[in-house]
């Protein structure tokens, strides 16, 4: 399975656009800034920030040396290739549905430390692991493109033994707007769906509170994050005209990320970094 965004990044990369791989190439993420009004734009700073959402979703996963870690949906491993330098003695498993990435992931994070890196094409629904097989499961910015999160919570509760962690990170709609994000759907969600695969930004933290508490879960932290990631919209949009798309199509990626950045602005979506224990 491809997604176009990734299909339009492998071509930069293949290309020798630096700009590109220097934002793109390890993680495909938002980031996060302590002081979003300092962020200057450069991708050098976008970098730092990307890499510092992978120490808040680390440090909100708890994670401890030792511990076997699942990164589904996991992009061309830059999170777990973050883990790697920072921790000793981790077994660390990347998901994706897409074998492309993996096979740069594996090409560019190699084991350190003392830790143990595989690589694993499946899907989120139907992972290929026993029952227990983890301490921690993370999702960076991918929960949303699963077909179903209901299902994707079951396997993760399966995979977990009692007491271990699923660390989420989403676009969350307040209540207020859920009703708009559906109708919005109806109009730009053929566009979006082209550029970014399946994707549902439907899903409210009292979904998420419900869901956990049907799947074995406990809900632990939710941390709106929104306002420390702003700045990611300017720049992923300023590197998006780069790619010069057909004009239809460019058009339709940069409404969508003025839609999602104003809507952001005004607490109407949320960015949420959550924690589950399972139970
Ligand atoms: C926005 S990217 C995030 C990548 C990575 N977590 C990161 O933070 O750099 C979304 C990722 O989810 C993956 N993905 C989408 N649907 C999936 C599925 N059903 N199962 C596993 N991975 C999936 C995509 O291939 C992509 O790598």
């Amino acid at each position: 399975m491809s997604f176009r965004y990734f299909d339009i990044f492998l071509d930069a990369f293949a290309r020798g656009d630096e700009e590109s791989a220097e934002a793109f190439g390890s993680t495909v993420h938002w980031g996060y800034w302590d002081a979003p009004d300092r962020a200057d734009g450069t991708t050098a700073d976008f970098v730092s920030a990307a890499e510092r959402m992978n120490v808040e979703m680390i440090e909100l996963a708890g994670l401890a040396p030792g511990q076997r870690v699942l990164d589904v949906g996991c992009g061309f491993g830059g999170t777990l290739a973050s883990i790697n330098r920072r921790l000793r003695g981790m077994n660390l498993v990347g998901v994706n549905v897409d074998e492309r990435q993996l096979e740069r992931a594996a090409e560019h994070v190699k084991p350190a430390n003392d830790n143990e890196l595989s690589w694993v094409r499946a899907d989120a629904c139907d992972l290929p692991f026993d029952d227990g097989s983890f301490d921690v499961i993370m999702v960076v910015e991918a929960i949303c493109h699963f077909r179903s999160r209901a299902r994707f919570f079951a396997e993760a509760r399966r995979l977990l033994s009692p007491g271990g962690v699923l660390v989420v990170s989403d676009f969350v709609p307040s209540s207020l707007l859920t009703p708009g994000m559906r109708s919005w759907y109806r109009t730009m969600g053929l566009a979006f769906e082209r550029h970014y695969g399946h994707v549902d930004v439907t899903y409210g933290i009292r979904d998420y509170r419900a869901l956990a508490r049907r799947t074995g879960f406990l809900s632990r932290r939710e941390h709106d994050v929104t306002l420390n990631t702003l700045p990611s919209y300017a720049f992923t949009r300023r590197l998006m005209w780069r790619y010069q798309l057909p004009a239809g199509e460019a058009i339709a990626n940069d409404s969508i990320n003025r839609a999602m950045a104003w809507a952001s602005a005004r607490g109407l979506l949320r960015y949420m970094l959550m924690s589950f224990e399972a139970v």
